[in-house]
């Protein structure tokens, strides 16, 4: 997209993380932001802070994996801005646990969130994208929608079709003049991995903690990033060294990576990420 400035971002789970630092960065940038997030009173907080940076904002309370609420959350956001111009389907959550520990139910409710979330804010606001003179989606996809990794079988399984239908709608969408980009993030230092489904093995949520903790850039960071992508028209963007030597090694081989997790898992180096 060539200008922000009054502009129009619709922005999923920004009461926090990634969201929230999006929304904020956005605001920078000069747009006006209509935000939804299940948490109503971290939504306002977010809201508040776009406020302060002299934008309009509107707030919604939205569970994205609601196929009705979705549709009117649309509605709603048409009615206060007159349109849509950035769409940002951020709102995410993970399962930490083998592939058998996972349950059917925590299948459902990840696809529901990370998968159908995603399908619906884009079926549902390309209408209006489309009628505006320029548009953007961003979709939250993971250096795991690059890599199969062990313990997270269902948020690979999400992030990888979520790359894959960005690529996709990279390609059908350009003749609208709508710029689509996945989100390639390895860790960010947000709530996510605290707010994990997962097994009654403690080992496996606190190592996905720390490994988060310890290695992980802000969402600040990985907010500025996003929108360099959406300014520079991106297909997908890497974001920290993880995505980066993930993405190199899986040019290089694609059993390569595949190799040295499995070897780490086999020793119990690895219990999950
Ligand atoms: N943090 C990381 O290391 C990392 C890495 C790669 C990708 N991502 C992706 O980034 C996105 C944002 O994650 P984050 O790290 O900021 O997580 P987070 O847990 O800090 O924030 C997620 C936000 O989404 C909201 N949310 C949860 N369920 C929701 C639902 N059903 N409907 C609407 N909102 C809901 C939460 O209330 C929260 O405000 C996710 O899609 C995640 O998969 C995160």
């Amino acid at each position: 997209m060539r200008s922000f400035a009054d502009r129009v971002a619709v922005v999923t789970g920004a009461g926090g993380g990634i969201g929230r630092a999006v929304s904020l960065e956005l605001a920078r940038a000069g747009c006006h932001l209509a935000i939804s997030d299940i948490n109503e009173e971290a939504l306002l907080g977010t809201a508040e802070e776009i406020r302060t940076l002299g934008r309009n904002v509107c707030t919604h309370r939205v569970d994205v994996s609601d196929k009705a609420r979705m549709q009117a959350y649309v509605d709603e956001v048409v009615d206060f801005h007159g349109g849509v111009n950035i769409l940002v389907n951020n709102a995410g959550v993970t399962v930490a646990a083998p592939f058998e520990d996972h349950t059917i139910e925590d299948w459902e409710w990840i696809v529901g969130i990370n998968l159908w979330g995603v399908i619906y804010g884009t079926k549902f606001f390309l209408p209006h994208l489309k009628a505006a003179d320029e548009a953007h989606v961003v979709n939250l996809s993971s250096v795991f929608g690059l890599a199969g990794i062990p313990a997270q079988t269902s948020y690979c399984v999400t992030k990888f079709a979520v790359r894959g239908l960005s690529e996709a709608l990279w390609v059908e969408l350009k003749k609208d003049n709508i710029g689509v980009t996945s989100i390639h993030p390895g860790g960010v230092r947000t709530d996510i991995a605290k707010s994990a489904r997962t097994t009654d093995d403690p080992e496996l949520k606190s190592q996905a903690v720390e490994i988060i903790e310890r290695f992980s850039v802000t969402p600040e960071h990985c907010a500025k990033q996003i929108v360099k992508a959406i300014r520079k028209n991106k297909m997908r963007q890497l974001v920290t060294r993880e995505s980066y030597l993930m993405d190199f090694l899986k040019r290089l081989s694609p059993v390569l990576p595949q190799r040295m997790l499995r070897a780490g898992y086999e020793r119990n180096l690895i219990k999950g990420a």
